[in-house]
């Protein structure tokens, strides 16, 4: 079902988050639109493909898609680009690491044609001219994929945060964190895990407190709204140990 988050009457932010059945973890989709252009913020595979496409065709932008973003590789954020490269226009904004990738998710006759159909992007991000605004590609490698990237939309002033936030929840964004406290159970785990490191959380962190960032939507679970959640967040964050900050000889035992 799809959720309007923001809408000034020719700006919109739409997020799907149930659209995932059985066991694939909760994901979040989202569209953003603005005048006639719009962009669908990591899709997901074959799970999503079909609902999803159905949600867009009711709301009339599937034909006309100008853009997908894939924050990174994963499977629950871009492994049916075959079907979305060859059932809709839309030109796929992904970084320069998966770039060259990205086609072996394609069929071979696709050949030579992938590469028109590809925005790579340098590490150090871009501004994506969209409609009568730009989007801001941030450079968030290491939260968690090598190549990471987010979209500050400055319109609605949203970040969209990819896996950082995320909490393994079966609520959407529609639900905001109400409690940051009691909702760190949710997050915790995740972001051990798979953030890289405390320095990336950190300098990452010290990149957003520079945006007037009012919520902070992730790929999973729920969102954060207003400034004082979203500097909870951040010094959470900030102070997090995780990834290689808690490796040990341990972690790298033969099995027995
Ligand atoms: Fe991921
Ligand atoms: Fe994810």
């Amino acid at each position: 079902m799809a959720v309007e988050l923001f809408n000034d009457g020719v700006h919109k932010c739409i997020s799907f988050s149930d659209l995932v059945k059985g066991e694939g973890v909760q994901s979040n989709q989202f569209l953003i639109v603005n005048g006639d252009e719009a962009i669908l913020l990591d899709p997901g595979g074959q799970l999503t493909f079909t609902p999803l496409s159905l949600e867009l065709r009711k709301l009339g932008d599937f034909d006309t898609l100008n853009y997908i973003f894939a924050s990174h590789q994963d499977p629950d954020i871009i492994s049916a680009i075959d079907a979305w490269i060859t059932r809709t226009p839309a030109k796929v904004v992904a970084s320069k690491l998966w770039a060259r990738f990205l086609p072996h998710l394609l069929p071979a006759y696709m050949g030579d044609k992938v590469g028109e159909r590809i925005i790579s992007v340098n590490d150090e991000g871009l501004k994506l001219p969209f409609g009568d605004t730009e989007l801001l590609i941030l450079p968030a490698h290491f939260l968690h994929s090598v190549g990471n990237l987010q979209i500050f939309d400055p319109v609605s002033k949203t970040l969209f945060s990819g896996d950082m936030g995320a909490s393994m929840v079966d609520d959407g964004p529609e639900h905001s964190v109400e409690n940051f406290t009691d909702h760190i159970q949710y997050m915790s785990g995740f972001h051990k895990r798979y953030m890289v490191s405390n320095k990336a959380c950190r300098l990452w962190a010290n990149m957003i407190r520079q945006l007037d960032v009012q919520m902070m939507v992730p790929q999973h679970g729920r969102s954060f709204k207003g400034p004082e959640m979203i500097n909870q967040f951040l010094d959470w964050i900030s102070a997090l140990e995780c990834g290689v900050d808690l490796l040990t000889e341990e972690s790298y035992t033969i099995p027995s």
